[in-house]
This record gives structure tokens, C-alpha cells and sequence, in this order.
């Protein structure tokens, strides 16, 4: 039985398909839909790691990315530079088994597209390939056109991400926002390369909120803003993040959930119960027959 008919059977509550009724039945996003939006109703983003994460997300979502943030977040890892093509690959295959409705993209780990443009095509293809995902995400500006026309002529959609570039983070000193105008110009010069070389949208990570506002007015492809301004085309969050589930809250980040407590809870009084013999109780075992 493949993951999504399982998650199908089980998920009866969680499952917002069939929670809400007479809802219209939803079409698989496309990247020419997502294009379509631009200046329209803002497009729903968050990233996904695992196939039933994927299945709750895909109910309301545009967009699931599988971001290298895994990294971190799943493999408690310091940063995302150690994260594999492999572990990209395994991630995107189960949120692709948990999601029918969003464009799944997957992120481009380090050192998997930066050599050369014959090099991304390898390893972005093997992507899409082996994990039936839509479009990758990779991280760079004007100095990554080349690779991204590369890729978008050979049949494999491109979201760029600019600003902030969280696998930039030994050259740029850690993760720094960029606030200091100086530093506008060329980072509208990053969104216009991008758009020329064929990238179907942009994620805008940690950049003043004018600057923002520059960018989603100075492109024609849709803006993702995640530390960026309300006024971008979409948003994007890490699922983690946004559920409460990250012990630290990054100023981007809203809390819409508090998972952490409600998940200690649960292990807490499940440990109690174990000490004290009252799990499992009856109804929780077979009876004889
Ligand atoms: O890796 C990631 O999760 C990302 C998003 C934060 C945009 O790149």
C-alpha cells in the first residue's frame, strides 16, 4: 500500500479533504498557475519533510518545499551545508507521497549545483527523477543565471532565492538580514537576473521590507518573502517554526501553534502512566479468545 492511500485511511481527522465537506475539489498547482498569481491572491508556502507533514500542509498550501533547512531542523544539524543530495532526495520522495494538491519543489543542497551548469542538470535532474517533484530551488543571484537558464531550457523549473542565502552563511559572517541601503541595488539586480534567466519565482529571505516591496515590483515572477515584507506575492515558513515546534523564534517567525507543549505533555503523562501501570489499561489490550 503506497504512503498516501495509509495516510488516506488513517488520517480521517486530519484529514482537511475530508473535513470540509463540499470544498471544490482542488487541481495539482502547475508552475504556469504559480506564475499566474503574481499581484494576485498571495500564494500559501511552507516547507514540508515527511509525507504526513506534507498531507496536512497540502490542504491549504500552494507550495511545499522541501528545503535544506532539514538539515537543522529533522537532522540536527548546525547549518545546511552538510546536508546531501541523498537526504533531499530521500524528504522529497515521502512529501511527494503525502501531497496531491501543491507544487512540490525541492531545494538544491551545497555543493550540488555550484560547479558547473552541467553539474546542476546532473544532480537537479536526478531530483526530479527520483522523487517526481515539479521544480527545484536553488540558492543564488546573478552569479547563478547561467545555471538557472541552463536548467529552465532543459525542462526543469527553477525558484531562485536571494537575499539572504543561509548556505552563504561562512562568506557573508552568519545570517545577516540585509537592511543597509547601500546594499539594495544589487540585490534588485539579483531579482532581475534571476527573472531573465528563466526562474519561475524567487524567494526574498531576510531583506528589509522596502527593499522587499522593490524587488516584488521590480520582477514579473512571483515573490516568496520569508523575512520580507506582507507585500511580497507569497509567503514561506518552516513548517517547524510556525507550529511551535523550534525552541528558538527568529523575528520572521510568527508562532501559529504550540506543538512543543502539547507534545511534552503527551510523553510526560505517557511516562506516568507506564510507572503507574495504568497503561495500557483494557481497553488497549486483546482479550482471549
Ligand atoms: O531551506 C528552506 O527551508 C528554505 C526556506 C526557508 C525558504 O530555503
Amino acid at each position: 500500500m503506497s504512503t498516501q492511500s495509509t495516510i488516506s485511511k488513517k488520517s480521517a481527522i486530519t484529514d482537511p479533504d475530508q473535513m470540509s465537506g463540499d470544498a471544490p475539489k482542488r487541481k495539482r498547482m502547475t508552475v504556469p498557475d504559480f506564475m499566474a498569481r503574481k499581484g494576485g491572491d498571495p500564494l500559501v508556502c511552507l516547507t514540508s519533510y515527511t509525507a504526513h507533514v506534507a498531507h496536512i500542509c497540502d490542504a491549504v498550501c500552494d507550495l511545499l518545499l522541501v528545503g535544506d533547512s532539514l538539515g537543522m531542523v529533522i537532522h540536527g544539524m548546525p547549518n545546511t551545508l552538510g546536508v546531501t543530495l541523498e537526504h533531499m532526495v530521500m524528504h522529497g520522495q515521502a512529501v511527494v507521497r503525502g501531497a496531491d494538491k501543491a507544487l512540490v519543489v525541492v531545494d538544491m543542497p551545497f555543493g550540488s549545483f555550484e560547479e558547473s551548469p552541467e553539474v546542476a542538470f546532473r544532480n537537479a535532474s536526478r531530483v526530479v527523477k527520483e522523487t517526481g517533484c515539479h521544480a527545484i530551488k536553488l540558492e543564488g543571484g546573478t552569479e547563478m543565471a547561467p545555471t538557472i537558464r541552463y536548467l529552465a531550457a532543459r525542462g526543469i523549473p527553477v525558484m531562485a532565492h536571494i537575499g539572504l542565502m543561509p548556505q552563504a552563511m561562512n562568506t557573508a559572517g552568519g545570517y545577516k538580514a540585509v537592511r543597509d541601503e547601500a546594499h539594495y541595488e544589487a540585490v534588485i539586480a539579483d531579482a532581475k537576473a534571476v527573472e531573465a534567466a528563466g526562474a519561475f519565482s524567487v524567494v526574498v529571505e531576510g531583506v528589509a521590507a522596502p527593499l522587499a516591496d522593490r524587488i516584488t515590483a521590480a520582477v514579473t515572477i512571483p515573490t516568496i518573502g520569508i523575512g520580507a515584507s506582507a507585500k511580497c506575492d507569497g509567503q514561506i515558513l518552516v513548517f517547524e517554526d510556525m507550529v511551535g515546534l523550534m525552541p528558538r523564534v527568529p523575528t520572521f517567525v510568527k508562532r501559529y501553534g504550540t506543538m512543543e507543549e502539547m507534545m511534552r505533555a503527551a510523553v510526560a503523562q505517557y511516562a506516568a502512566e507506564v510507572h503507574a501501570r495504568n497503561f495500557p489499561g483494557p481497553e488497549h489490550t486483546y482479550k482471549a479468545k
